[in-house]
């Protein structure tokens, strides 16, 4: 067995890839998780995550876990049992968050829609009228559904019920705007694995003045030890009190890959991203096939395409992994069978990388006696590209 895997194009729902400067940054030397050169790198990944979560919130730090984590973090630290809370749910992870809110015992209130489409604001305040939830909380990016969720109507919904306002941004951040100071998000956390490319294993939080203030009043102790916020902040504030071993070489590749993004700068970023989603769906409707999303709700980092009929999902995945070293996702919950997750994420979002997809898949749609011309992805992508 090789200890040395295959190079892949990560254009799944995550990871994606991560550039070379990223890997170099997690073999670097390690320092003990006190070390004066450790604290310095610390101060600087807070600022550099200010920057990129858009926010001045002093709480801002990597918690040490995956986005999983993150989400855990904000639930248990916001929600003590008996609150209200609203789940504004438009997907899988929509469906994760109302459960941790059940596990921390809150009374949960539920909106959804069928995937694939996104929440109407009027239907989340006729239900925050009934439960006068003391949180809101909504997926930014659903990356089950490849859906956009906008995130300014559900906060003039939390300004008239007082409400706290808690965002996954787990594949938004780095990739499309996340404003959480013009936004007023008060709880927002991401994962490091999609748009900000670097590996699974960290997971970027904020909260704000406001949340900090329900954080201190809190009647009840915090549930989790690992994930409490008011010892954490200790070791990342100024005490610098140990708590747990922070994850040193997965700060160093942090640190490095929002670096990269700053140099790269957050609009061009984010530019970089909506452009090559356009070339994708130019690329995929040439071809003949769906988009299942409306246009104006569409994720830019997470594309899901309907699967054709007459073509196997599986041994569509299958061959673009084996012959081409490319992995898309197949379609997740009420999705799974339906569509392929095709992720331009960070690193990823290239137009050769593009480009290479489209070229792959009609080979492998083909194979199976999906008709469409030969090249038309490729060339209307290309059009969109030389725009
Ligand atoms: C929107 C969203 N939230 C939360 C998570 C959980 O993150 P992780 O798998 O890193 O624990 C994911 C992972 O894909 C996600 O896409």
């Amino acid at each position: 067995m090789s200890h040395f895997p295959s190079e892949r194009i990560l254009m799944g729902p995550g990871p994606s890839n991560v550039s070379p400067r990223v890997l170099e940054a997690l073999s670097r030397p390690l320092v003990g998780h006190l070390d004066p050169e450790f604290l310095a790198i610390m101060n600087e990944i807070q600022d550099l995550l200010r920057q990129v979560f858009r926010t001045s919130n002093p709480l801002t730090i990597p918690i040490s876990g995956t986005g999983s984590a993150g989400m855990e973090a904000s639930v248990v630290n916001f929600v003590e049992p008996g609150d209200s809370v609203l789940v504004a749910q438009h997907g899988v992870f929509g469906q994760r968050l109302a459960e941790e809110m059940r596990r921390c015992r809150a009374e949960c209130t539920v909106v959804s829609v069928p995937f694939g489409e996104p929440l109407d604001p009027e239907q989340i305040q006729v239900m925050a009228e009934k439960c006068r939830p003391r949180l809101i909380a909504v997926v930014h990016a659903e990356t089950s559904t490849g859906v956009l969720q906008p995130i300014e109507p559900i906060r003039e919904i939390c300004d008239r019920f007082d409400s706290l306002l808690l965002v996954d941004a787990v594949t938004s951040l780095g990739g499309h705007p996340v404003l959480v100071d013009e936004w007023k998000i008060d709880i927002c956390y991401s994962g490091t694995q999609k748009c900000l490319s670097c590996p699974p294993g960290l997971a970027p939080f904020t909260a704000s003045p406001r949340a900090i203030e329900y954080l201190n009043s809190r009647q009840t102790k915090c549930q989790s030890w690992y994930l409490d916020l008011t010892l954490v902040q200790n070791y990342w504030g100024e005490n610098r009190t140990y708590h747990h071993t922070a994850p040193v070489s997965m700060n160093y590749a942090l640190r490095e890959a929002l670096g990269i993004i700053v140099e790269e700068g957050l609009e061009m970023r984010w530019a970089r991203h909506e452009r090559n989603h356009q070339a994708l769906v130019a690329g995929v409707s040439a071809m003949g096939l769906e988009m299942k999303v409306s246009p104006e709700f569409r994720l830019w980092s997470l594309n899901t395409v309907v699967i054709p009929e007459g073509v196997n999902d599986l041994q569509t995945r299958q061959e673009l992994l084996s012959k081409y070293h490319l992995e898309i996702g197949g379609g997740l919950g009420d999705l799974a069978g339906k569509v392929w997750r095709v992720g331009l994420m960070g690193e990823t979002s290239k137009a050769q990388n593009v480009l290479y997809f489209l070229h792959a898949l009609e080979k492998c749609l083909t194979s199976q006696g999906f008709r469409c011309s030969a090249g038309s992805g490729v060339s209307a992508a290309s059009d969109v590209l030389a725009e």
